[in-house]
């Protein structure tokens, strides 16, 4: 099929490229010329295990993808996929307004289309968005009516960054919400041959489905990290509690990783989207609002921990290990470790910070007395306290850390062996 991709993104890209490599014929639209460029020879403006090869494969090789900064040629496309971010602002609400012009293009496009295009919404929506905003804006600029001269579809995607093409590939349900029956029957037809249950449904459930899914899974984060906050309190390892539950299927054994909490792009923006949507409804979300408010303080409890250890942190050498919001990424967007080094500063401490991957994401957000240093040997040795913030293979050699004061926001470490070489601690274990 033609699809025309909006947005080279995160989810924009993978989407091109995993489409790309079924065969389909892919047109990715993005204002950033540099990106377009980058694309168009070849090389993956972003990181993401596997996608620089798929993607040069698809390009030179197979020729099935390509981009462009504008929407000539734009024409046969049969699908379009919007893949806009959708930052918050302020008030936590999501931002719609780059949404609302690559709509309003795509409008454009649909108006001169003759093929009934599809438009398929992939960014994360507040349930209402489709058919309070998208729809009427795309009628707007078309001049056209959904359902009769084009169809609309929201398709949200439960991609997970360092781990997005095998989740594009194999995943464990395709969510449709269509306006229109038509616009199902060509996502169905897109998307035959993966190995998932296809859920057809309305644009609004689907809406809530996508945020519902994060909230949960930004849910369990929480309650395992105020588990293991008591856990540690009486002696008990909240790890070996999480294995024990997780045999539960009822349970599950993911997502019960007990640490400084959660960040990223989604779960954070999502969840606060969710809280004031609800308030503004006047529905109260006290789960939410203190999954919220637990994420916050276990940062604040990592702090804590290495500051009652050094009395103060003015004056004292930290090192930060790992900058990305997770490990197999580069992405600092919500990282714990941001705001733990921002925290440090403002108390004096020197800093000095290390991350595989990274450092240059990192370099655009911190200030500048922050030291990065080149490999995680250099951060530890000059430094009066370790702070373990993300989880990569390379931070889980004990020896790095012999006689140092090392405070674990993940569980890098097993406490046992730790404990025989450095000062040990964890955030709740
Ligand atoms: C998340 C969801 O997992 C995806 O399903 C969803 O598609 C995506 O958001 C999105 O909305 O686009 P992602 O942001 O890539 O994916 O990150 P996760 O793997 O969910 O991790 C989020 C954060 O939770 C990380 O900071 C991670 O360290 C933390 N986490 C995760 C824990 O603290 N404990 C755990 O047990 C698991």
């Amino acid at each position: 099929m033609n699809v025309l991709v909006v947005g080279a993104g995160y989810v924009g890209i993978v989407t091109a490229v995993c489409l790309a490599d079924k065969g389909h014929n892919i047109t990715c639209v993005d204002t950033d010329e540099e990106k377009v460029r980058q694309i168009n020879s070849g090389s993956c403006p972003m990181h993401e295990n596997g996608l620089q090869e798929l993607l040069a494969r698809c390009v030179s090789g197979r020729g099935t993808l390509k981009a462009s900064s504008n929407y000539n040629g734009a024409r046969d496309s049969e699908i379009i996929f919007l893949c806009i971010g959708t930052p918050c602002n302020s008030r936590g609400r999501i931002d719609l307004s780059y949404v609302k012009g690559a709509i309003t293009d795509i409008g454009t496009v649909v108006a001169k289309s003759n093929n009934h295009p599809v438009v398929v919404v992939r960014s994360t929506v507040l349930p209402g968005t489709m058919e309070e905003v998208v729809i009427p804006l795309l009628e707007k600029s078309s001049r056209k009516k959904a359902g009769n001269d084009f169809s609309v579809a929201f398709n949200p995607e439960f991609l997970q960054e360092g781990k997005a093409l095998h989740g594009f590939m194999n995943p464990d349900k395709i969510i449709i919400g269509e306006y229109d029956r038509r616009a199902g029957d060509t996502l169905e037809k897109l998307y035959h041959g993966f190995p998932a249950p296809v859920i057809r449904t309305d644009l609004r459930t689907a809406e809530m489905i996508k945020l519902a899914s994060n909230a949960f899974l930004a849910t369990k984060i929480s309650f395992i990290n105020e588990i293991g906050n008591l856990c540690k309190q009486l002696g008990v390892d909240v790890y070996q509690v999480a294995d024990a539950i997780g045999y539960d299927p009822r349970i599950g054994r993911m997502f019960l990783n007990a640490g400084i909490g959660f960040g990223g792009s989604c779960l954070p923006k999502d969840l606060s989207a969710l809280v004031s949507t609800a308030k503004e409804a006047g529905c109260e979300m006290k789960v939410l609002e203190a999954v919220l408010s637990v994420n916050v303080q276990q940062v604040t409890r990592m702090l804590e921990i290495a500051r009652k250890r050094l009395g103060t942190f003015s004056n004292k050498r930290v090192a930060v290990l790992g900058l990305a919001f997770k490990p197999e990424t580069d992405d600092v967007r919500e990282a714990p470790a941001i705001a733990i080094i921002r925290q440090l500063l403002v108390e004096g401490a020197t800093v000095q910070v290390y991350d595989p991957l990274a450092m240059s994401n990192a370099k655009k957000v911190l200030p500048p007395e922050v030291k990065f240093c080149k490999n995680a040997r250099q951060a530890v040795s000059l430094s009066d306290c370790v702070l373990i913030a993300t989880e990569w293979d390379e931070f889980k050699n004990e020896n790095l850390y012999v006689g140092k004061l090392v405070i674990d926001g993940r569980r890098v470490l097993d406490p046992d062996k730790a404990k025989r070489v450095c000062h040990y601690e964890g955030v709740c274990w």
